[in-house]
Parts: C-alpha cells; structure tokens; sequence
C-alpha cells in the first residue's frame, strides 16, 4: 500500500507531485508527505492525515525545487503521525517508500551500533540511513543505494533521491509496483500508470529486483544484479481526468448507481445478446478436460470468486477450489497438472492475490484473471486476462468492480458449462437471457433505495448486525456483514443460513437484528425454517425477498422488502445491490468517512 510519486523535471515539481498523489490516495490516506531539494538543501512538508491537510500545509509554506519526491501512507509500521510520515531524510539521502522491509530491525541495530541515530519508529528510514552508511564509505549514490537494496528483504517499491545531485532519482522494485515515465526534459516514477497520466502516457514498468537509475533525459534500468536490462516503452490508457462524484455525495453512491451500465458493459463484452451465443477469447486451457479450477482472490473478490464456485459447480459440474489469497499463498497445495487457476482482482495489484499467482506459474498452471485496472501487474503476469469495464473504482469498499467480477465469471461459468456439454442448447440461451436481463433488474432495485434508507437509519441504532443467507445467497450474506462493518464501523458477521444452530444462535436477542437474503429459489423453504428459529428467539428479522417470498415467508419480520422477481442464476448480481446500499446509508447516519473508511485502503500491497 502506500503511493509513491518521484519528478525530476524543469519546473518546481511539488504541485506536480501533490497532483500525483491525489491519483494514489486510495493507496493509503493516513499521512502524506513531498520532499525536494531547495536551494541545495533537502527540504520537506509533511502532513498527518489525508491529502488535504499536506496541501493546506504546502500552500502555507511552499516548496521550491525542480526534483522531488512524495508519498501517501498506509502505516505499517510506527503510527500514522507526522513523524512517520515519508519521506524519510539519512543525510544527503531522502527515500518514499510502499511496502514492508522485514529485516529492518536487524538492520536497524547494525546501524545504531555505527552511530545512526534514527528519528521514527519506520522500517523506511533504516532503508535511508543505510545508503547514506554507503556514501559516507566513499560509494556513489547509485553504489550505495545497489548495495543497501541488495540487503533488504520484503517487498518494497522504493524513490531515492539525493542532495548534491539533483538530475538523479534512484527507482527499485520488489514486489508493489512501480512505473517509470517518460516525459519531454522530465522523467517521472509513481506507483501506477494513473498517478503519471497528468504529464505523460510514456510508461516502462519496472520488474521486480528491477532499479533505475533515472535522470532528466536518461533511464538507465538493471537487474538485481546490476546488469542492464531492456524494458519495454508502453502506451497507457490511464486517464489524465480525476474521477468526479458528478452529483453524487460519495464516490461509493455514484458507484452502486452505475452498476446498471457496468454490468452491460461487461456482460456484452463476454456475451453477444443479439444472437444468445458466448463471445469470449481463446484460453489457455481446455475446461472440456479440466479437472478443477482453482479460484483465489482477497476481499470483496473473493466473495465473487465463493458465488461462482456455486455456478460452476452446478451448472459446469467443474468441480472448484476457492481460497483467501493470504492462506493460498502458504498452504502449498498440489495442483493438478490438469487445473487452471483463477485470480479475481480489481486493483490487479494485491500482494497476496499476485504470491498466489506466482505459486501457481510455480506449478505449471495455466493462469486467467479478472481485473479491472488494466497493466496492472496481476493482468500483466496471466496468460489472460478478462478485463471487468466497470471504469475507475475510487470508493475503498468495492461495489460495481463485484457485481462486474460476478458478471465475467456467470459467463465464464455458462462457456465451461457449454464446453463441457453439461447444459443443453435450451437451458443456455435461457441462462444468457437470464443475464442479459441484469442491469434491467439492477435499475429496478435502484428505485428501492428510499426503503433501503430508511432501513438503514434503523440499522445505524445497533452495534451488531448478523446477515444470513444460503446458496449463492450465503456469499452475499458475507458481502453485507463486510460491507457493513468496512465503512460503517457496526459490528456485523455473515454466516450460511443453516449454520445458524452450531453457533450464532446463541447471540440472537433484540439488540441484533438478522438480514435474511432469501429470493423464493429451490431451497426457500430451508431459509424460512432458519428465520423460524430467530423468530422463536426473539430476533429482529429484516428479510430480503421477491413477491413470492414474501407472500411465503409465513414469520413475522421486522421489515420486509421486496425485489423484483429475478431468474436463480442472476440473483446473486441483482441482491448484490441492497446490501451495498444497505451499508452505504447506514454508514451515512454513521456519519463516517464513506470514501475513504479508517484504517483501510483500496489497493493492498502488503501482506
Ligand atoms: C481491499 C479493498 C476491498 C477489496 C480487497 C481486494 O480490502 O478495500 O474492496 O475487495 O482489497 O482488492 P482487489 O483489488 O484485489 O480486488
């Protein structure tokens, strides 16, 4: 996590780099900082805190300086303060830094025992004062900073820049991305293709153990062990514009009101409507002969990859193995040699998704991926890549990016069903009939939302929520109790509806009321037993249903509310919907930082 911008250019670069960062606050927001070198000196403003209060601090004390360096923070290690907050100064050298260097300690004590006297409680600043170790030895900038990074382990993307050279930045990449671009007399590094789209759409990515040596005309990129190597020049698509919330108050607002389109968008992508056919590219893999499929993904992906593992079982009969990435990476399964692998990200970019890609490529399976930042790493290391179009995400818990994941993959879960001849030419074409009509029903759940508010204004009077639901429904149950507890700081745990008896029961009383997703599908009835049980004890039940499972529930509810009929297989999008709006408006009455909610960030690339 953590942005990073570095400018070496022809003008006075902080406004530039404040600009930048603005593109990489959903990287981290607990601290920003930029630093340049002033009149010979390196000089820096520093602020705790989002963006804002960085910029109120540079417009009352501006910096000068043609080459510069900043960054927004996730902490890791040491408090979200301003004396955390990067860059981090060693001498004549100043770092940024986004990921964690796991030996800091070590190194830290081998550097107090030479005299270092450090100033935060940062793994950063170890990395900074080991360089300066360097050229206080008599090593160049560009020595020292080879021989301290060939020290460091973890995964880092680090900025260097140096008082006595100012047409020099050194760039290093082990793990978390890093871009250099490429500009006229001006040379850029930052965590993504979008942070440099203001200056230039000129990009090289660095590859890890990659360093660069980056001057005003000049790139110079190694390896990790100091040979020159070619990387190539790409074109980016990222946009120069900032998002706006148009008339939105929140970016998550105007995100759950673009679904309708998205989920088009993606769905068209993947399925020709007109003809009722499949439209999607070559695979790497043959799912007619495939033997498992291998889903991993963190958060809200995951939640969409656990709802497709219901489709692809039940409709394909491809048997699926879905997992956090954070256990995938270290559970060391055995992959057959004939399963693929897929990988669900919307940043494309987080740390324990890309380890579990890598261990995957480790064993020899052939890798797809859903991501919707396009070149970010994780697209760029799959043998292919189904693109979500659901447009830039800003708001921290993710909305359209999972109703967009589950569309790419109930059309890849049609295809697998089709090519593993488990469905017939009839139930087909209903199923993509069935999908085409998603973002019809999404509008439709939209002109809900005033019932959803006022729920909502309820929910926010409690400090424990429990959401149940089963099937596919059971993976949204999870989705509403994560969003939830994300943005509106309520305490909230989904679970499968019928594992309501080994556990959760015992919390039922009047003071936590239970969300029950229950469309009126083939197992209804089991949710409605499972509502009895609340009921009996005294639970407050809000259920979400259609007509008929309204009329069918037969218990009394709290609240009831009533969807539009909506075919089993696209449910999961179309229920999607109310619980995201269920949390949004909850954390409105909250009053918390909808946007950008404490502690958390939108691209993790930390483990
Ligand atoms: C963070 C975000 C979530 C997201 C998860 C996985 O926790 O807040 O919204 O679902 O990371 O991110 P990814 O970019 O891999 O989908």
């Amino acid at each position: 996590m953590c942005g990073i911008v570095a400018i070496i250019g022809g003008r006075p670069v902080a406004p530039l780099i404040v600009d930048a960062l603005k593109r990489l606050e959903y990287r981290g927001y607990d601290s920003a900082g930029v630093a340049t070198i002033e009149n010979g000196r390196l000089a820096r403003r520093r602020a705790e805190g989002k963006l804002v209060n960085l910029e109120a601090r540079l417009e009352a004390e501006p910096l000068s300086g043609t080459i510069g360096i900043g960054h927004t923070r996730w902490a890791t290690h040491g408090v979200p303060n301003e004396t955390n907050a990067h860059p981090h100064f060693a001498g004549d050298v100043a770092i940024v830094h986004n990921g964690i260097i796991e030996n800091f300690a070590e190194l830290r004590s081998e550097l107090a025992a030479k005299g270092h006297v450090f100033s935060t409680q940062t793994d950063t600043e170890v990395v900074a004062h080991l360089v300066s170790e360097g050229i206080s030895g008599g090593s160049s900038p560009q020595e020292a900073a080879f021989a301290a990074l060939k020290r460091l382990e973890g995964a880092f993307a680090i900025a260097l820049m140096f008082r006595g050279d100012e047409d020099l930045l050194i760039g290093a990449r082990n793990g978390p991305p890093l871009a250099i671009g490429h500009g006229e007399g001006e040379t850029y590094l930052g965590s993504d293709a979008i942070a440099l789209s203001p200056f230039t759409n000129q990009v090289t990515y660095l590859e890890d153990g990659d360093w660069a040596v980056v001057r005003r005309d000049s790139v110079k990129i190694c390896d990790m062990n100091g040979s020159p190597v070619e990387r190539p020049r790409q074109t980016s698509v990222a946009t120069s514009f900032l998002v706006d919330k148009g008339n939105h108050r929140h970016f998550m607002e105007k995100e759950i009101h673009e679904q309708p389109e998205v989920i088009s968008h993606t769905l068209a992508n993947y399925l020709d409507f007109a003809n009722g056919a499949i439209r999607q590219p070559e695979l790497p893999f043959d799912f007619a002969t495939l033997d498992r499929l291998t889903i991993s993904a963190c958060g809200t992906a995951y939640l969409s990859g656990l709802v497709s593992k219901y489709w692809f079982e039940r409709f394909a009969r491809l048997p699926v193995d879905i997992d956090i990435a954070s256990e995938f990476r270290y559970r060391e399964m055995p992959l057959s040699k004939n399963s693929a692998a897929v990988f669900i990200s919307q940043s494309g970019e987080t740390a324990d998704s890309l380890a579990s890609l890598r261990y995957c490529r480790g064993e020899g399976v052939p890798i797809a991926s859903i991501v919707n930042v396009q070149g970010s790493t994780i697209a760029r290391e799959s043998d292919i890549v189904f693109p979500t179009l659901a447009g830039p995400e800003i708001g921290v818990a993710s909305t359209k990016a999972f109703t967009c994941q589950l569309s790419v993959l109930a059309s890849l879960a049609l295809r697998a069903a089709r090519e593993r001849g488990t469905i017939d030419n009839e139930t087909e074409r209903k199923l993509i009939r069935a999908l085409s009509e998603a973002p019809r029903l999404a509008s439709q759940v939209l002109r809900l939302e005033e019932r959803f508010r006022e729920l909502a204004r309820e929910l926010s009077h409690y400090k424990h929520v429990l959401y149940l639901g089963r099937d596919t429904s059971y993976p949204l149950a999870l989705e509403g109790a994560l969003k939830l507890k994300e943005i509106s700081y309520i305490h909230a745990e989904g679970y499968a509806a019928g594992e309501l008896k080994h556990g959760p029961i015992a919390l039922i009383d009047e003071e936590m009321p239970v969300i029950v997703i229950a469309p009126h599908d083939r197992i209804f009835d089991k949710s409605v037993s499972n509502m009895q049980e609340v009921a009996a004890r005294g639970g407050k039940i809000i259920l979400i249903t259609d007509a008929t499972g309204a009329e069918k529930a037969n218990v009394s509810t709290l609240e009831t509310i009533v969807m539009p009929d909506v075919p089993e297989f696209v449910a999961p999008i179309v229920y999607a919907l109310p619980v995201q709006m269920l949390a949004y408006h909850t954390a409105v009455f909250m009053g918390t930082d909808v946007d950008q909610p404490r502690n958390l960030a939108k691209s993790v690339t930390v483990e």
